[in-house]
């Protein structure tokens, strides 16, 4: 067990360099084994997530080799082991595995996700679209297996939620299914078009991603490829509100802007300033003067769910009253508890966030209960005054490449500890 300790009110300055996309790599590492030859992913980002998949394809007797962020994957010995339990269910994105598994052997067992407890997080949509296809799916002590008895045919699937996670599985199972499968009311992040771009690199037919209607051809036959992947928005975004809560001037570097649009655009609402390259943003030195202003979270190209958490401890800086209403997860309310105990006028009525500021932070023993509301907590540890210890960074190092290392190298005073340290 980890936690951070920082000694907040540093200025940061300088650079800070994105890494790979986590929730791309995340299903790209699944995708992989859909192809009979070697698939090389690069700028994979150093991550306890890639770790735990790695482990997993071993497990698969996949070989896997991951040095200086690029990711070899050879799946030409791959043997379909059933993975009721265990690592599988360590993280939420092995779910992709059900998708692959069904493309490339027609079955398997896969037990059911864990991942950051944001309040319900359903797997229906996921089932539904395999049904559709031609699956058999049965559920037991927390396992899922899946058949199919004639094989698996193209069938229109209409998602009654955008849901990230479906979009991809059913991609990724209909890859290789008889004739044409369409998904209609699918989600249009930018992660999706990193992972249908790897499948068509491969040999795949699929398109219309980045729209609402995916159109697959089920193909033969998949081969290795070589793929870059796209840059962490949500990291992007992680720095940049940082930057504004305590920069004196910062570049966050390796950034698609068109992918942080509704973050940008919020920030500059709020007094940020910022010059926008073609892959990099600067936030110039923090103003004490930002407003207030209101979030409400929605599917990509809106204000992202992962990003809401974040963004907060600056809104907690700001002056006026505001709400965060995130309608994707409105039970991701964690980070609450954990800010007012550092002094933050917030609070949780009917699931929508109220905030009074502006406020200044006071350091404190906190606790992180998911990945983003960890980024949260560091950006108010950031910003605080004196010594915050966050512990639960094992929910953090799950999802952020070197976090530490990339503060340190900002100016920030953060250290990763052993708790009994
Ligand atoms: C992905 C991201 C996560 C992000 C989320 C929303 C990964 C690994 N994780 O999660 O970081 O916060 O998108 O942008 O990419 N839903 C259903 N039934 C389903 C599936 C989803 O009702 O079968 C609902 C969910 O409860 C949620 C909404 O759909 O309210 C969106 O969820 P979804 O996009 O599927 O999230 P994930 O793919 O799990």
């Amino acid at each position: 067990m980890k936690k951070f300790i920082i000694e907040g009110g540093r200025p940061l300055s300088g650079e800070v360099l994105v890494s790979g996309a986590k929730n791309s790599t995340v299903a790209l590492i699944p995708a992989a084994i859909l192809a009979d030859s070697p698939v090389v992913l690069e700028a994979v980002p150093t991550i306890d997530d890639v770790d735990s998949l790695i482990s997993i394809l071993r497990d698969f007797n996949v070989s896997a080799d991951f040095q200086e962020h690029v990711l070899r994957i050879d799946p030409s010995q791959m043997e379909n082991v059933p993975m009721p339990e265990g690592k599988i269910q360590s993280l939420r994105a092995s779910y992709y595995f059900m998708g692959a598994l069904l493309a490339k052997y027609g079955e398997g067992t896969v037990g059911l996700p864990g991942g950051c407890s944001l309040g319900p997080r359903p797997i229906d949509l996921h089932i539904k679209g395999f049904e559709a296809l031609g699956a058999k799916i049965e559920s037991e002590n927390g396992a899922i297996h899946f058949s199919t008895p004639n094989g698996l045919t193209g069938a229109d699937i209409y998602l009654d939620v955008v849901s990230v996670g479906a979009t991809i599985n059913i991609m990724l199972a209909a890859v290789k299914a008889k004739g044409q499968t369409v998904i209609d009311n699918a989600a249009r992040e930018p992660e999706i078009i990193d992972v249908a771009t790897l499948l068509n690199k491969m040999g795949a037919n699929i398109k219309g991603v980045g729209t609402s209607t995916i159109r697959i051809e089920g193909v033969d036959h998949l081969h290795g490829v070589s793929h870059a992947i796209i840059p962490d928005r949500i990291e992007a975004g992680t720095y940049l509100t940082a930057a504004a809560l305590v920069g004196q001037g910062v570049y966050v570097k390796n950034v698609i802007f068109e992918h942080i649009e509704g973050l940008v655009a919020k920030m500059g609402e709020m007094g940020v300033k910022m010059d926008v390259y073609e892959d990099k943003i600067y936030v110039h030195p923090q103003a004490d003067d930002l407003e207030m202003v209101n979030i409400k979270t929605a599917a990509y190209p809106g204000f992202a769910t992962d990003l809401q958490q974040p963004i907060t401890p600056l809104l907690i800086t700001a002056h006026g009253s505001g709400v965060i209403e995130d309608t994707i997860y409105p039970k991701r309310v964690n980070h609450v508890p954990e800010l007012q105990r550092m002094g933050a006028d917030i609070h949780v009525v009917d699931d929508t966030i109220h905030i009074k500021g502006p406020k200044s932070l006071t350091g404190t023993k906190v606790t992180a209960s998911d990945l983003r509301a960890g980024a949260c907590l560091i950006n108010a540890g950031l910003a605080a005054s004196g010594r915050t210890d966050l512990y639960g960074a094992e929910h953090i190092l799950r999802g952020y490449d070197n976090i530490c290392e990339k503060l340190q190298k900002l100016g920030a005073k953060i250290d990763l500890v052993d708790i009994d340290d």
